[in-house]
């Protein structure tokens, strides 16, 4: 069976989001094999000009950036946002405000998502970039996967830490002098193998749901038989046990089961 394909997705002014995107990269390609995994970057939106004065690390060339389009390409999204103001940075926003198209047809409806932040400082908004984030993901009809307390280091209080109940994150410093710390990371990887295990659980139960689809897979064979030829005499038992139980007022009639398990995979 094929396994999940999950992009990973972010934006990163002075590299803190690129190390924990690559890490979630990492992680899940190790966690799961099957797994097809890929990096990609938003669209920058700000000048070179701006780009410079804000002392941005070189943009990394070799990372395709992402289109709206290519997101129904994939089942899933670890999303890694830096905050501004509590908040998703830009370029994510203008990214979600391109997908109009999509949220039309509700094409991405029903696909996994969760969130990865840096924010300068410790009360910066590691939880509110997620949580003001999630009406894009309730409008496209994306389902949200936190990590809640998987991860043991959520309750130590030795050192400053990233994250919360919401997904993985770094403490970047004011000034970004703060790099992601080996108990952050060691976060990102619970967060994005939970989050990837997630994500394998219903890719694969849709896949034998599929299976299950083709004619007759998972139906008794006197069903299946009958399905295949209503007229065929030698099912016609299936018929008139129907019927029998028809009369006898019976909600469960193995035509009403076929009728409904017609529906469930049409
Ligand atoms: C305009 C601006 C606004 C910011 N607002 C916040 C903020 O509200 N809270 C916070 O903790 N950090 C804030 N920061 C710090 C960034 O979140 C931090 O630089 C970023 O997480 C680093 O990630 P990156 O290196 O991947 O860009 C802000 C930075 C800028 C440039």
């Amino acid at each position: 069976m094929a396994g999940p394909k999950i992009a990973v997705i972010f934006y990163s002014l002075y590299s803190h989001c690129l190390t924990l995107a690559e890490k979630a990269v990492k992680s899940i390609t190790e966690a799961d094999s099957t797994a097809e995994v890929k990096l990609f970057q938003v669209p920058e939106t700000l000048s070179k000009e701006i780009l410079e004065k804000m002392h941005a690390a070189p943009r990394r060339e070799d990372i395709p950036v992402i289109t709206p389009d290519e997101l129904t390409n994939w089942d899933a999204y670890v999303f890694v946002i830096p905050t501004r103001y509590g908040r998703a940075v830009s370029q994510f926003s203008s990214f979600f405000d391109a997908t109009g198209g999509l949220w039309m047809k509700q094409s991405l409806a029903g696909k996994y998502a969760t969130v990865i932040a840096s924010t300068g400082t410790q009360n910066g908004g590691q939880e509110t970039t997620t949580l003001t984030t999630l009406p894009f993901f309730t409008h496209h009809g994306i389902v949200y996967v936190p990590v809640g307390y998987l991860d043991a280091n959520m309750t130590q209080f030795n050192e400053i830490k990233g994250g919360s109940p919401w997904g993985s994150g770094t403490l970047a410093a004011s000034d970004g002098s703060r790099q992601p710390s080996e108990m952050e990371l060691n976060s990102v990887a619970i967060h994005t193998k939970h989050f990837a295990s997630i994500v394998a659980q219903t890719t694969r139960g849709a896949q034998r749901l599929a299976k299950e689809k083709e004619p007759g897979a998972s139906l008794p064979k006197a069903v299946a038989e009958h399905q295949k030829d209503p007229t065929n005499a030698s099912t016609s038992s299936v018929e008139s046990t129907d019927s029998k139980k028809k009369k006898k007022g019976s909600r469960f009639s193995v035509h009403g089961i076929t009728k409904g398990v017609k529906k469930l995979f049409t």
